[in-house]
């Protein structure tokens, strides 16, 4: 039987690839897909579908059966060992019988960071990290765990000349990539926009393109200014507005019985990191914001997100809300073609 690291990775890349299918459905728990793998031969696979169901190895284990007796199990992170929604897996993959497990990556959240490695070793069986290359799938999870800080992504169509209103019609860009923009949407565990934006477009924040899934929408309003028929409180998802503490009490119990939650912050002008660290106390993960130049501006000046998406179509307006602070990040990246338009993806790390 072939037991170099290519052939283990190569199953553990199965992982990701599974993980990955739970994109945005997981909350703010990881993405994780595993496999049990007997004599050369896949037995079982699983991956968790979403909070407060079965995690991917228990998936996979009870797929596998008996035959998980002796077996390797692989997985891209590491086992649970804590009471969650679940019960820990630790002690299902001991139960089991599995003989060695393989993973890419330690769990980041302090209450298992190893733990789980070592309890496993602990029952005598062979646990190995082999780290594979482009595993990001949980990049947003590791913020997430160790911050309390969702992952940030701004989104942001401009026209040619940094632009990103004044033009004619509702979208600056093409189809494609709006049905691109659906997708981010529908990975992400709210989509967050200023409450201008919402006076002036009136957006759903849905993901109807794609329609995978709807993420829970967050409006930016200090002074109470959001219209009780505006499209994005319409149920569906969760709808929260972030407003002023010493705000108009009638309009929130008004807002409430809509069944849109409130979340009361100091003052009328608010630090993205303050909104930030309590958007990841409602248990989002991950944002996209959408908007409008306000909100992007505060954003990219406090350095508060992580990726950014710019979709810019072949069109230049005399007027509109200038956007010149993503242009220097133009310079280096390499586009991708999207319909018509051009997409600039950056990461800030890079
Ligand atoms: N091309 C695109 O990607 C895109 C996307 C979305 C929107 N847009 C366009 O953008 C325009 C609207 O943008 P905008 O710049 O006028 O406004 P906005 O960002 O949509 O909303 C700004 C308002 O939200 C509140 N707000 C936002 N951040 C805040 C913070 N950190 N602290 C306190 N309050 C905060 C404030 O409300 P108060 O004034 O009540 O204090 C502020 O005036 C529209 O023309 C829309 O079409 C373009």
């Amino acid at each position: 039987m072939p037991t170099s690291d290519a052939y283990h990775r190569m199953y553990l890349q199965q992982t990701l690839a599974l993980a990955t299918k739970s994109n945005g459905l997981t909350g703010i728990n990881p993405l994780v897909g595993a496999l049990v793998v007997k004599e050369g031969r896949v037995v079982g696979q699983g991956f968790h579908r979403k909070i407060g169901e079965a995690h991917a190895e228990i998936v996979a284990l009870a797929e596998a059966g008996q035959q998980a007796r002796d077996a390797d199990l692989y997985v891209n992170l590491e086992p649970c060992c804590t009471h969650g929604h679940t019960p820990p897996c630790v002690d299902a993959i001991v139960a089991a019988g599995i003989r060695r497990v393989f993973v890419v990556e330690n769990d980041p959240n302090p209450a298992v960071n190893g733990k789980s490695v070592r309890a496993l070793r602990n029952h005598k069986i062979d646990v190995r990290r082999l780290p594979v290359p482009e595993t990001n799938v949980n990049l947003w999870y590791r913020k997430y765990i160790t911050t309390g800080i969702p992952y940030v992504t701004l989104k942001i169509a401009l026209t040619e000349n940094m632009r990103i209103s004044g033009f004619k019609g509702r979208y600056v860009t093409s189809e494609p990539s709006r049905r691109y923009v659906h997708a981010l949407r529908s990975q992400a565990g709210a989509v967050l926009i200023g409450i201008n934006t919402v006076l002036t477009d009136d957006p759903y924040l849905t993901d109807r393109l794609v329609g995978r899934r709807n993420p829970a929408r967050i409006i930016i309003d200090p002074h109470l200014r959001i219209p009780s028929n505006a499209h994005v409180l319409i149920p569906g998802a969760r709808r929260i507005v972030m407003t002023s503490s010493d705000g108009d009490r009638k309009r929130i119990d008004e807002l409430n019985e809509l069944g849109v939650e409130s979340i009361l912050m100091e003052g009328e002008d608010y630090a993205t990191n303050d909104l930030l660290r309590r958007i990841g106390k409602l248990k989002f993960g991950s944002i996209l914001i959408e908007g409008g130049g306000q909100t992007f501006k505060r954003f990219l000046a406090e350095e508060t997100y992580d990726d950014l998406y710019a979709f810019v179509a072949p069109v230049s307006v005399d007027n509109g809300i200038e956007l010149t602070l993503v242009e220097k990040f133009f310079d280096g990246e390499k586009p991708e073609k999207i319909g018509e338009d051009t997409l600039y993806y950056v990461h800030r790390y890079n």
